[in-house]
């Protein structure tokens, strides 16, 4: 026959055209199959996501902790290799930010030969190692100590940027010991062995993810990565919230689908065919894979050698000659289906290829060949779209869009070369999924670029994080610092060496918590904290103790603060002043009970020397002052109203006592606010400094000065230097400088702006409104760190800073507010955790059940302090069941408790009684009660 004339089957074969249609009719997709896939691809993706399911999904939907597209503020000088596509690539890339931004890149390809890639792991790794020292080699960079990206083309699974375990083995490859290994840790090993050079290994992503980086780097709206080559796969950028396996429910993360596998249950066996089970039989991994068997460039041809041979042996090919070539596995590669199929290509040439892969066909076969490939790769175009249709659906949903407008950026030999394939993917994407208005973009650089953009970002992170390595305690550190803590608390106690302690441990002449049998009318004053707050607190006993409680905060000034001490106690006078008249009590003299938030000495229950101002305060002549007298002198002054101030209760106490009205169990007063502090109940027989041995008394560590004698100097950061130097009382309360949240807000900010001007944040910019004091408040890093709304928060308030944060900035402002409050909370764990040992060794008890009251703005504010505060106590304490009860009344309803008790013991019949029970020991007491209650 005429070559030039043979375009179609002759009449003649029209008996035979009747069995290849019937060969090749399960490859015609009809629309209602393909919705089918798409539908069954949406829910084993959602099977993937949740926590229950994902252990036995097919699209295993793996986490890669890529958490945003690049934003061009990547920048430096990156090795890349790409491992597990057609080509083994090593790179180097140079990427520039700013204006000029642009990425230049040099790559050499290598062989891998097939007894490598099915050899053993060490050889593996040892032979990419050899091919990147020959790299180093050639572009005579051998000395430098590069950061590096790994593209690594196989599933594997993640639990931070620079780790990977290989799940399972696809495509071509089938090294052994290689499966359930971190393939970053055998690369680092194999660069080890070699012994030549040193590289830092700084991420490892999937080469779908490269690729959408590669595109994303061009086009912000490219959240999907697609790879149509030697195997197949997609990935794209999920939502945070859907991500169960992954903690946090803000912003998104990457998921590489491996949708590969999806199939694997046997889901769309109904569209299988013989040849698809014959092709699976005979390749590396049986069984696995079957959706990438039907849809990728390393099986199409093989399905296609299927039918071939099929087609022969039904006499209908070759002239029902099965030839030796035809045996051979693997003859068709993507490259020469992509020839076949293409209309620009005469038959007599499509014959020449065939021929050069050693089939001699006839003209007629030529037509039958090239219809067999057409069949085979316009059904793998079609399940792909179909795929490829579930996902940009559930990005639709995702987005809560009717219209969706996105980017997938694609790469494979599959989609480039073959004639038709990406032709007929986009149109059935359209036909599957109408709302959405996809654009496809070619990679055109590979996913090495993506990889060294991705690598830019981890290094910045990991940079912050090496930045702020002395902040993240270990459990060791904690461990230890909990046992000086403990020896500090026996200091404070110890008569010998209280006078030079730094850690007071201040009697506080509480010595039971409430027992219910408390009543009366009583004025409490709560000064101190965030907001000056004066209470009247009536205590009933009718059937039920109940308590009713009404309150009033005061403005206290910046200059009344910090003036003299009697101006202070002046306006404490005319706000208490202020209260009694609209509560129309000034003609009563009510017992009055003082939360008063500073570090006092005290020898009885409404006596209190301040030691020393902490916090906010410095007002002049008071330290050394006992504050009740000029509290008292200031009443008197005015003569408009008396009152009986029958008690000086530290905040903690306070604490202690609204708690312990509702939990008997309560033995531990804790504060994290604008101070930080911790009251326990401590046995007498360790108290040196109050006379008797029976019972317990309340004990005010007043553990804020923790380190002021530089105990704690090997975990103190420069920060930590700076803010004290900064500070009203420099050199004093370190351990309370570290923790509370009158500093915490400052603390970022110093780090935000270290930072910036090492050009790790901002582009390097810095504003007069960062570099000013005060700026960033603690309940700015609470909203930072709130899971949902977080980083949204973040861009507002860096916005207000002035600075114009790209995303990662606000990814890395959040980084560092959780490193800044995690580390307190791990602090307060540690130093808690000393008094729960305290009380478990004086119980003499194996595990230790106690309840803490907790107050404070820092714990009650922050979205996860308190969860983190309680997750490490109970790891440094294992042998406790601690309960954490919130004090939800302030400290004020506490002090009016402990007011009741001194107000009773005040009767002089009743201490008469007491003194008389405790026959001579009251009098060897030195300040037997009311002082005490
Ligand atoms: C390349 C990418 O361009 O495409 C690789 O750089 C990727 O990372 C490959 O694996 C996929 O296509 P193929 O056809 O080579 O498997
Ligand atoms: C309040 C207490 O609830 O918390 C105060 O009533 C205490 O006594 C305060 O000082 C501590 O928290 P902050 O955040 O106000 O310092
Ligand atoms: C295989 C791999 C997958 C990769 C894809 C494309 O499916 O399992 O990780 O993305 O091939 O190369
Ligand atoms: C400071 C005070 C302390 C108080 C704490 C919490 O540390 O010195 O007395 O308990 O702040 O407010």
């Amino acid at each position: 026959r005429n070559w030039e004339h043979c375009t179609h089957l002759p009449d003649q074969l029209a008996a035979q055209r009747k069995e290849i249609d019937a060969v090749l009719e399960p490859f015609l997709l009809s629309p209602e199959t393909l919705r089918e896939v798409k539908n069954k691809m949406r829910t084993e993706l959602e099977y993937g996501l949740k926590r229950e399911t994902q252990g036995s999904a097919t699209v295993k939907m793996l986490p890669t902790y890529v958490c945003g597209t690049p934003d061009g503020t990547e920048k430096g000088k990156f090795l890349a290799l790409d491992l597990g596509g057609t080509n083994f690539r090593v790179l180097l890339v140079k990427i520039r930010s700013g204006r000029r931004k642009s990425v230049r890149m040099y790559n050499k390809i290598f062989a891998i030969p097939l007894e490598i890639m099915q050899g053993t792991g060490e050889e593996l790794f040892d032979h990419i190692v050899h091919c990147i020292a020959d790299f180093l080699e050639y572009m005579g960079i051998k000395g430098a100590r590069l950061p590096l990206g790994f593209t690594f083309s196989f599933p594997c699974k993640q639990a931070s940027i620079d780790k990977g375990t290989l799940v399972g083995w696809t495509k071509g490859f089938k090294a052994t010991d290689c499966e359930g290994e971190d393939v970053v840790d055998m690369l680092r090993e194999a660069i080890k062995r070699r012994n030549e050079f040193d590289l830092d290994i700084v991420a490892v992503v999937n080469d779908t993810v490269g690729t959408m980086m590669t595109c994303g780097y061009e086009d912000p709206n490219c959240e999907i990565g697609l790879i149509a080559g030697t195997g197949s796969n997609v990935c794209y950028m999920e939502d945070m919230k859907n991500i169960e396996i992954v903690e946090g429910n803000e912003g998104k993360m990457c998921i590489n689908t491996e949708w590969g596998g999806f199939g694997d249950n046997g889901c769309i066996d109904n569209i299988r065919t013989e040849y698809d089970k014959e092709v699976d039989e005979g390749s590396l991994n049986p069984g696995k894979q079957r959706y990438e068997k039907m849809t990728s460039g390393m099986y199409l041809g093989e399905i296609v050698r299927q039918i071939l041979i099929d087609l022969t042996k039904r006499g209908l090919l070759f002239r029902g000659q099965i030839s030796e070539s035809l045996r051979k596995r693997g003859i068709f590669e993507t490259k020469f289906l992509s020839q076949i199929e293409s209309d620009r290509l005469a038959l007599l040439q499509v014959r020449q290829i065939l021929q050069q892969l050693g089939l001699d066909s006839t003209c007629e076969d030529s037509i039958i060949v090239k219809e067999v490939c057409g069949a085979v790769s316009r059904r793998a175009a079609q399940l792909c779209g179909a795929g490829l249709a579930a996902i940009v659906e559930k990005k639709r949903e995702n987005r809560g869009v009717e219209h969706l407008q996105i980017t997938v950026g694609v790469d494979g030999t599959l989609y480039k070369l073959h004639p038709h394939f990406s032709r007929v993917l986009q149109e059935t994407v359209k036909e599957l999924a109408p709302w959405c208005d996809v654009t496809f973009m070619l990679s055109e650089d590979g996913s090495g670029k993506g990889a060294a953009l991705i690598t830019a970002v981890a290094k910045r992170l990991r940079n912050i994080d090496k930045y702020l390595y002395a902040m993240r305690l270990s459990d060791e550190t904690l461990i230890d610092i909990m046992a000086r803590f403990r020896r500090e608390m026996k200091n404070g106690l110890s008569r010998d060496f209280n006078p030079t302690a730094t850690v007071k441990m201040l009697p506080t002449f509480v010595r039971s918590i409430p027992d219910g049998s408390e009543k009366g009318d009583f004025i409490a004053l709560d000064l101190g904290g965030s907001y000056f707050r004066i209470l009247r607190v009536k205590v009933s006993h009718e059937k039920k103790q109940t308590v009713q409680m009404e309150s009033e905060i005061y403005n206290t000034p910046e200059d009344i603060m910090h003036g003299s001490g009697t101006r202070l106690f002046d306006h404490v006078a005319e706000c208490l002043g202020d209260f009694m008249e609209k509560q129309q009590i000034k003609d009563k003299k009510l017992p009055v009970g003082f939360t008063f938030s500073f570090p006092c000495r005290q020898s009885k229950l409404d006596e209190g020397v301040l030691i020393t101002w902490t916090k906010r305060f410095k007002a002049s002549g008071v330290e050394g002052a006992d504050v009740v007298k000029l509290l008292n002198r200031a009443i008197k002054k005015r003569g408009d109203y008396d009152a009986d101030i029958m008690a000086v209760v530290n905040d903690t106490v306070g604490t202690m006592m609204t708690c312990g009205f509702d939990d008997q169990r309560c033995e531990v007063g804790l504060i994290i606010g604008t101070g930080t502090n911790a009251c326990y109940m401590e046995e007498m027989r360790h108290i040196d400094l109050v006379e008797g041995d029976e019972g317990r008394m309340c004990i005010n560590t007043e553990w804020g000065a923790f380190g002021d004698d530089g105990s704690l100097e090997d975990i103190r950061t420069e920060f930590d230097r700076e803010i004290d130097r900064g500070s009203l009382n420099p050199g004093k309360q370190l351990f309370e400088k570290m923790v509370s949240g009158l500093y915490m807000g400052e603390l970022v900010r110093l780090i935000l702006v270290k930072m910036a001007k090492e050009g790790l944040l901002f582009e390097g910019r810095i504003t007069p409104e960062l570099l000013t004091k005060g700026k960033f408040e603690t309940k700015h890093v609470s909203a930072i760190e709130k899971s949902k709304e977080g980083l949204s928060k973040a861009k507002d308030i860096l916005t207000r800073l002035g600075v114009e944060p790209s995303h990662e900035d606000c990814v890395a402002v959040q980084h560092v507010c959780t490193i800044v409050s995690f580390r307190s909370a791990n602090l307060v764990a540690a130093t808690l955790g000393a008094i729960l040992c305290q009380l478990r060794d004086n119980k003499g008890v194996g595990r230790l059940r106690t309840t803490v009251g907790v107050d404070g703005s820092l714990y009650k504010m922050h979205p996860q302090y308190a969860r983190r505060l309680h997750k490490t106590t109970r790891r440094l304490v294992p042998d406790s069941d601690v309960r954490f009860l919130l004090s939800e009344s302030g400290s004020g309803k506490g002090a009016a408790m402990v007011t009741a008790v001194a107000y009773r013991l005040a009767d002089p019949l009743l201490l008469a009684a007491l003194r008389g029970q405790r026959k001579g020991r009251g009098l060897r007491r030195r300040c037997f009660s009311p002082a005490t209650v």
